[in-house]
């Protein structure tokens, strides 16, 4: 019971209790008050009649009539006047037997005799009585005649109207008090009720910042306050799911809803002549723009980006812009064109044979040119102009993508010095060591400490980063906070594992599991009780692909109970194919296909399904579902995002992952079968193991990698990142205005 009703209850009970207590004495001091009245009227009238009963005493006819103009009163019942033998000489019609003239003599005498009258006379005499028609009052007097006693008259009064007199006024009491009782409760509850309302919408229209803010609400507000942006913060941190409407509503609140700006190297959507004729759009095989796709979607803005398509210049706008995606267009790609010598330098040249294989621990030798270091800074100059013509603001929030723009950062700086700029490293950041043998280290860390925020997919590429400055640059480290602070310039750097969006929409659109594997099966005319695994990459040397065709030769040598039933499909997106050390990779993995599917091949079996060209998505989300494993080998990479897609497409929780341990995705997805792809004999195990695990346990790992995508989705890595940079924001400001204060302080 609320305490609001035991207290109701409590004071009902008060009240009923007083009324009753109320009643009582009123019921006993109106008897008593209505009784001596009718005592006093019996006495006066008696008294008053005394003289003519004694004068017609003898006279029976005016006696009689004496006695009816007594008695008519309406509430005497009847009269009589008694003889002094105590015989009726009159009395009215109607008069109650039980008070006969020889009763009443008795008493009045034996009143008279009680008294101590020793003359046997009558005396003045009253009582109370009850009849069956209810409560009367008797009373008798005497009667003179010439100062000697001749008898004594009785008046008979009905007290029946006193009981029902005061049984009205008990009503009427309870009444009064259960009025009263109700208006005791009603008028304050609506009152309060009222007042409630009142106040609430006066609260409500202060927290929307309508008008007034009266001082009485100043405190609550302010609690109010105070509460809903630590709930505002709890909930960025919360566990809760990250959707991509919260992401959008967090960019409205936090930065308010300004649209994001990325500049990344490669283009969401690559316009293409097709060879039917025609235009057509290709999604490029990268896991930057898997991940970073969704997030332009929910939030809108515009991704600016090499236009690498041979289509692309017919497709855009005289602003070198295309709305995208096709038929949804709710952001668009801002496309720069690069020269072949800018291509080749920036490109091909510093970022992928210089900065990729020096923050890849694939053992390729980094090649540094002067040429491409040239190109790599003036292309970079290029973007950053790009961006500055894009912003809409002072203080844009800027999203820089990657290894091809490590100069970017600093240059928009210099541009403008309120942007928030965001840059996420997607690979690996080498030891300190390892960096110092780039002859551009110290400009390239420069460049990146333009940021405000530079993330890293872990923690260890954090630390190899802050070792690299610290060993390289004059700058100043904030220990607690991860920051570096470089000319008064601050940097956070952090961890933000990339990830996917979720749920992942071609998952959505995908056919079921197994038309995928009805599919897949017929195409590569597979038996019905085949075994398959499957690789998805772009054809790089970091991802292990050589490692991993050897690893299956060796399972076959093995374990030949999975000769002509396991196949293993590998879809290799050609890339970076101008670079020597690429085709070589192409070559070997060609000749060592070849030397696998001759020695355990058949005329109906072929271990070794190479499809060397690149697969939209649709497609790569048909193998993903219709395998039996996936084998992600690769020799260092900053997260691999091909082994969460795996997971994603599992909604039938069965298949197997292999998974390298030199990936980010392994730190997360522990529950896949995890490998040193240098180590064959391990990795041959594994993939043995892969194809026969229970069904059961494909299930229970699956629902634990699959739980790990739900939670850290990539909307909530591009929120963490935003949340992050909106503090920050607010920090500068802050800052700002002390100096500011600070500074006409001292002028003054
Ligand atoms: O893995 C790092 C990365 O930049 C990815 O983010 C992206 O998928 C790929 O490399 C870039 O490939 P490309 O050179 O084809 O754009």
């Amino acid at each position: 019971m609320t305490r609001v009703a035991r207290f109701i209850l409590a004071l009902i009970v008060g009240l009923a209790l007083l009324t009753w207590a109320t009643s009582g004495v009123v019921q006993t001091t109106a008897r008593e008050w209505f009784e001596r009245d009718v005592n006093s009227r019996a006495q006066l009238v008696l008294i008053g009649a005394r003289q003519s009963l004694a004068d017609t005493w003898n006279d029976p006819e005016n006696l009689q009539r004496q006695l009816a103009a007594l008695a008519r009163d309406e509430h005497v019942m009847g009269a009589a006047a008694c003889g002094d033998d105590l015989s009726t000489r009159s009395s009215t019609p109607g008069f109650p037997i039980e008070f006969s003239c020889s009763e009443v003599g008795s008493r009045v005498r034996g009143a008279d005799a009680a008294a101590g009258n020793a003359s046997q006379g009558f005396s003045e005499w009253s009582t109370v009585s009850t009849l069956p028609a209810g409560r009367v009052y008797v009373s008798a007097m005497p009667v003179w005649s010439q100062g000697q006693e001749i008898g004594f008259a009785i008046l008979v009064q009905d007290l029946s109207y006193i009981d029902r007199r005061v049984s009205a006024a008990q009503t009427f009491l309870i009444v009064v008090f259960g009025i009263l009782a109700i208006m005791a409760f009603g008028i304050p509850l609506l009152v309060a009720k009222r007042a409630r309302s009142d106040w609430s919408l006066e609260l409500r229209r202060m927290l929307r910042g309508g008008g007034k803010q009266s001082r009485e609400f100043q405190p609550i507000l302010s609690d109010m306050r105070e509460l809903v942006g630590r709930m505002a913060n709890e909930r960025e941190n919360a566990p809760g799911l990250w959707t991509a409407v919260r992401l959008k509503q967090t960019l409205n609140r936090h930065l308010h809803g300004e649209r994001i700006v990325i500049l990344a190297n490669r283009e969401p959507y690559i316009h293409q002549h097709a060879a039917s004729g025609g235009v057509e759009v290709q999604h490029p095989a990268s896991g930057l723009v898997t991940a970073l796709e969704p997030i332009m979607r929910a939030c809108s803005g515009v991704w600016i980006a090499h236009g690498s398509g041979n289509a692309d210049r017919e497709t855009v706008d005289r602003n070198d812009h295309v709305r995208v995606p096709p038929g949804e267009e709710s952001y668009h790609i801002r496309r720069v064109w690069l020269s072949e010598e800018e291509l080749q330098g920036y490109y091909f040249g510093f970022s992928n044979e210089g900065l990729w294989p020096l923050c890849h621990m694939a053992h390729a030798r980094p090649v540094f040119r002067a040429e491409d270091w040239h190109q790599y800074s003036i292309v970079n100059q290029k973007f950053a102009d790009a961006v500055c013509k894009e912003v809409d603001s002072k203080d844009p929030i800027i999203l820089v993508q990657d290894y091809h723009f490590a100069l970017a950062p600093a240059m928009i700086r210099k541009r403008l010095p309120a942007a928030t700029v965001i840059v996420f490293w997607h690979i690996p950041w080498p030891n300190a060591e390892q960096m110092g043998i780039c002859p551009w280290r110290n400009e390239i860390l420069e460049g990146l400490l333009g940021s405000s925020i530079l993330g890293f997919h872990t923690q260890l590429h954090c630390n190899n980063f802050l070792d690299s400055v610290d060993r390289y640059l004059e700058t100043r480290r904030d220990q607690e906070q991860n920051a570096v602070v470089m000319q008064g310039h601050r940097t956070l750097v952090r961890p933000y594992p990339i990830a996917l969006e979720w749920p992942v929409h071609w998952v959505e659109t995908a056919d079921s599991v197994e038309d995928c594997r009805a599919q897949v099966w017929r195409d590569f005319g597979l038996k019905p009780d085949a075994l398959l695994g499957i690789g998805v990459d772009r054809l790089d040397y970091t991802k292990g692909v050589e490692e991993r065709l050897l690893a299956v030769e060796l399972m076959l040598e093995r374990h030949p109970e999975f000769r002509g039933r396991f196949s293993f499909a590998q879809l290799a997106a050609p890339s970076r194919t101008k670079i020597e050390r690429y085709r070589l990779l192409n070559e070997t993995i060609e000749q060592l296909a070849e030397r696998i599917n001759q020695r355990f091949g058949k005329k109906d079996y072929k271990p070794i399904i190479m499809l060397r060209t690149h697969h939209e998505p649709p497609e790569v989300f048909r193998f993903y579902r219709a395998a039996d494993l996936c084998f992600v080998s690769s020799l260092h990479d900053g997260m691999n995002l091909v082994a969460k897609e795996f997971v994603a497409a599992r909604t039938d929780l069965k298949g197997v992952l292999v998974l390298s341990e030199f990936t980010g995705a392994a730190r997360e997805l522990t529950e896949a079968l995890i490998v040193n792809p240098y180590d064959q004999e391990e990795c041959c195990e594994a993939l043995a193991t892969a194809l026969t695990m229970p069904e059961d346990e494909q299930r229970d790992r699956m629902r634990s990698m699959r739980s790990i995508l739900v939670q850290f989705n990539v909307y909530r890595w591009a929120g963490k990142m935003l949340v992050d940079a909106a503090r920050l924001r607010n920090q500068e400001r802050v800052a700002g205005r002390i100096a500011e204060r600070s500074s006409v302080g001292a002028a003054i």
